[in-house]
């Protein structure tokens, strides 16, 4: 079995390197696993002339990192898939903007990647993933190639009037039935799918499936996990000398306080802003009672509302250090540095509470990573948000949940969590590192192959497992 792997970001595959988001990073493992050749985008640009296959070896995989066509690249990436997909999946209309030829841009440079997978001999399994592929499969069916192909969505899907904003929304939703396999993260993504193709095409599912012209799509939600065996390994490898150095300088500034952890690309759906407010909240109400540190490396700087969102954290953040820092400390420690998932995972290990307050999000791994991190006998508190998809996996008895718009409920979940007592912490984590373990990515890999499967007879099941 030869399964392709395709996604708009590739892994670095290089463990000093950090990961660019939950996508890389969950499907890292995935691609090394089953030996997959996993095709995306390089960091150069070409003239969109067709080229051979630049394959490398990666360990047990392949990856080909395509030169993207110049001429489409913006509109393809700044424009349609994250200045009006990316908002619209997050339900975040107000931040949509686009320009006239962004849709074009974004077919255009799907039918070029489509024409490079064509290429890939022992092509037996494609799996695409996110918002930037929605139209692959048809791509690919126009060019012929006919075998199994699924869909995962790394992101929300949102109700049927947020699709409504999104340009050409009903050509892009019938592309996507080209699928065999739709894969969410949350039953909401799921059902909220399912609430467009009835208003807009007037189609309903039954067991499942919903056939079409084409022939039949499934549905399902197979929500992403991570695999703490993994993780346990970050946790215990040594860091190059410079990020232990850099580690301890950052501990030391917490010695002998609690701090709480953020980390989240710098993204207006990451709620980054209204965590801050909370702090202030906090620390108004209790001085000194904790700390954050908030690691928010730099993310599609060039997309306007990107700029404006960093330029109001860091206004937010100096007005919280000015209203509640010494000359010792600061209430908000703040970098945009990125960390090896090593380093992450010590940081979170050493935080009292983690904060995962997205307005809305796919899965959000960090709330997974945080848990899994912690020490069995003293662990930390994780303050999540109801609108991230994690939030379907981890009820009120375990994380905190709050409602990532309203500062004060953050801070009073703050508080709850900095003065919780050991007994309770105890029992919330054991429940959550239970069902972490219970559902780790490769079993999400592999139920996700074995569901493409089934829409195909063409390729052995026993070769997923
Ligand atoms: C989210 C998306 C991914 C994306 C990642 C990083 O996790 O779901 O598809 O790769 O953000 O964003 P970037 O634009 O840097 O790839």
């Amino acid at each position: 079995m030869k399964l392709v792997v395709i996604s708009n970001r590739v892994a670095p595959f290089d463990p000093n390197k950090p990961q660019t988001g939950g996508l890389a990073a969950g499907l890292e493992p995935v691609v090394e696993r089953f030996g997959a050749l996993w095709m995306g985008s390089s960091d150069t640009r070409g003239d969109g002339t067709d080229q051979p296959l630049p394959l490398v070896k990666t360990g047990a995989g392949d990856v080909a990192r395509l030169d993207l066509p110049e001429a489409d690249y913006p509109g393809y990436y700044r424009g349609f898939s994250n200045s009006t997909l990316w908002p619209a999946m997050h339900s975040l209309h107000q931040r949509m903007s686009g320009a006239e030829g962004d849709y074009d841009s974004y077919r255009n440079v799907n039918a070029f990647i489509a024409r490079a997978a064509f290429d890939v001999r022992d092509r037996d399994v494609f799996w695409v993933h996110d918002y930037h592929l929605l139209p692959l499969a048809a791509e690919l069916h126009r060019l012929g190639v006919d075998r199994p192909t699924g869909f995962f969505l790394h992101t929300p899907w949102p109700a049927p009037d947020m699709i409504e904003h999104v340009p050409r929304h009903r050509e892009l939703m019938k592309s996507m039935l080209e699928y065999d396999l739709l894969g969410f993260q949350t039953n909401r993504d799921l059902n909220n799918f399912l609430a467009c193709l009835r208003v807009y095409f007037g189609l309903k599912s039954k067991d499942g499936i919903v056939t079409t012209g084409r022939g039949q799509t499934r549905l399902q939600k197979f929500p992403i996990g991570i695999d703490p065996r993994q993780f346990a390994e970050h946790l215990a490898a040594e860091l190059s000398p410079a990020e232990e150095e850099k580690l301890s300088s950052l501990l030391e500034k917490f010695e002998g306080s609690k701090f709480a952890i953020g980390v989240d690309r710098l993204d207006y759906t990451k709620g980054i802003d209204k965590r801050v407010e909370a702090f202030n909240h906090v620390l108004a109400a209790n001085p000194g009672s904790i700390s954050l540190l908030q690691i928010a490396p730099s993310s599609r700087a060039d997309v306007g509302e990107y700029q404006k969102y960093k330029e109001g954290v860091e206004n937010a953040i100096s007005q919280v250090n000015a209203e509640h820092g010494t000359d010792e400390r600061s209430a908000i420690l703040y970098s945009n540095d990125s960390f090896s998932q090593a380093a992450l995972a010590r940081l979170y290990r050493a935080a009292n509470v983690g904060v995962v307050t997205p307005l809305r999000d796919g899965m959000n791994l960090v709330a997974k990573e945080y848990v899994a991190a912690q020490d069995p006998n003293d662990p930390g508190v994780l303050v999540l948000s109801k609108f991230a998809g994690a939030a379907e996996d981890f009820s009120e008895d375990e994380a905190l949940l709050v409602d990532p718009n309203h500062p004060e409920e953050i801070a009073e979940a703050i508080s709850r969590a900095t003065n919780m007592p050991l007994e309770e912490r105890v029992r919330r984590w054991r429940s959550m590192i239970d069902k972490i373990e219970s559902y780790t990515i490769p079993d999400w890999s592999a139920d996700y192959l074995r569901e493409l499967h089934k829409s195909r007879i063409t390729v052995p099941a026993d070769q997923f497992h």
